[in-house]
């Protein structure tokens, strides 16, 4: 049985949305409920693929995990296993960051090598080298990452870029070595500053979150915390796109606006009216055709490769052309040619893309790619005349709650279609 979403174009939306926890912080909380024995709990859980999967990765370690709605129970027992190789591994990227955590409290793991988003090279390098600077051996052998130290100790390491991963992994791990753990260049995510609250919270030794240069302090052990969730940003600015894309005007709750500066910035250049409410949410109305606006995704606080999908859907129906430059994802241009099928002006070179905005797009039937990249085709349908199909939208269902619920209730019409057979 396989799905696809018709998404009849021409909708204005309009409304208020809230928006839950971050996909990318909640399966790395997850993942640090290892360090601790007992129960953590964790609220504010998004209702996607990717929770329950992460849980699967957890109980193949040892773990009693139960999701009771937005709440999230981890009970890790003493004796934890150190081999993660279960299949939920292969089904995400963030199963990857149980190596920090296992390392840290094992001093040896077994991690079978991540699946994700097909997005371009996602190597695992910088994890690696992080933990040998830590005191562990780390080699890949029959699709797992092995790692094994007698013990670990602090560390000067310097990340050749600020990986978000790479980042939480030897955060996970620096946590229970011997001595001070310098991490340089890291990465400066809101999700890192969570992770970082909630190790805090568990015992942890932590100084500069949010900043390039992490300290921290090993300490014996950690115990277990009730952690809640950050708001999505991501999720945040898909729905602030959505809005600019759709001449709407869509209230936005449950995010820090402070998260996504520079996207409602970029949204007010293009000619939306941004209201932030501090803390909490924010507002944007698009009185008038959107203008073409330049975006370059960077690490934050840069413009995400995460909103790249939005920022090409914005720029296709925008009034000018726009310069799109990918800075971290060399695959994820791939997006584009589904762009096309829809109508967009829109060509790229290398790491840039041109796209010349149209009055409006075309109908047709369309593949997500990765999750991103199908919501972006969601809000394109909805400036297309016609019924666009979109396929593949299990991409979707990983990383946005109700999505078509919540596009609905802001005045979408698009209609979940299950049919038989192959989708391709
Ligand atoms: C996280 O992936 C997110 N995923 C991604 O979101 C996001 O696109 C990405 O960070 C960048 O913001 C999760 O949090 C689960 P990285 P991650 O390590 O941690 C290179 C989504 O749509 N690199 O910061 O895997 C890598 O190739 C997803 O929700 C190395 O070279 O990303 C990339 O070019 C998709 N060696 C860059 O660093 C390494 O050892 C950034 O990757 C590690 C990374």
């Amino acid at each position: 049985m396989s799905e696809h979403f018709d998404v009849h174009g021409g909708a204005r939306l309009v409304g208020e949305v809230e928006v839950v926890g971050a996909k990318n912080s909640v399966l790395k909380l997850m993942a640090a409920a290892l360090l601790a024995e007992g129960t953590t709990t964790i609220t504010n859980c998004p209702q996607i693929l990717d929770v329950p999967l992460m849980a699967d990765v957890l109980r193949s370690v040892g773990c009693e995990v139960e999701l009771d709605g937005d709440t999230a129970y981890i009970t890790t027992p003493t004796e934890l296993s150190h081999r993660a190789d279960s299949p939920a591994m292969g089904k995400l990227r963030a199963s990857v960051c149980v190596l920090g955590p296992l390392v840290g409290r094992l001093k040896k793991a077994v991690v079978a090598l991540p699946g994700g988003d097909a997005i371009g090279s996602r190597p695992l390098d910088m994890h690696q080298n992080g933990l040998r600077k830590l005191g562990a051996t780390s080699t890949i052998a029959h699709g797992c990452v092995v790692a094994e130290a007698d013990g670990l100790h602090g560390a000067q390491i310097w990340l050749d870029f600020p990986s978000v991963g790479a980042t939480e992994n030897i955060l996970m791990a620096a946590v229970l070595a011997e001595g001070t753990t310098v991490i340089d260049n890291a990465a400066r995510e809101p999700e890192i500053v969570d992770i970082c609250t909630m190790l805090t919270e568990m015992g942890a030794k932590i100084e500069g979150a949010g900043t390039s240069t992490l300290i921290v302090e090993g300490v014996d052990q950690l115990h277990p915390t009730e952690h809640r969730v950050i708001g999505d940003r991501i999720v945040g600015a898909t729905w602030a796109f959505a809005a600019a894309m759709t001449r709407g005007d869509v209230t936005v709750t449950g995010v820090d606006p402070h998260h996504l500066e520079l996207v409602l910035e970029k949204l007010r250049l293009a000619g939306a009216e941004v209201t932030t409410f501090d803390g909490k949410g924010f507002r944007v109305m698009q009185p008038d055709r959107p203008r073409s606006v330049d975006f370059v995704t960077l690490p934050y606080p840069g413009f995400a490769t995460d909103l790249q999908p939005f920022a090409v859907a914005l720029s296709s129906v925008s009034e000018g052309t726009s310069m799109i430059t990918e800075n971290v994802y060399e695959a994820r241009f791939r997006f584009i040619e589904e762009m096309v099928r829809l109508g967009a002006d829109a060509r790229t070179d290398g790491h840039h893309a041109v796209v010349r905005g149209v009055e409006k797009l075309s109908s047709a039937p369309v593949w997500a790619s990765d999750i991103r990249a199908g919501a972006g085709l969601v809000l394109a349908g909805l400036c297309a005349d016609g019924v666009t199909e979109v396929w593949d939208v299990f991409h979707i269902d990983r990383g946005y709650p109700h999505f078509v619920e919540n596009l609905n209730r802001l005045g979408a019409r698009i209609d979940r279609v299950s049919s038989a057979g192959d989708a391709d």
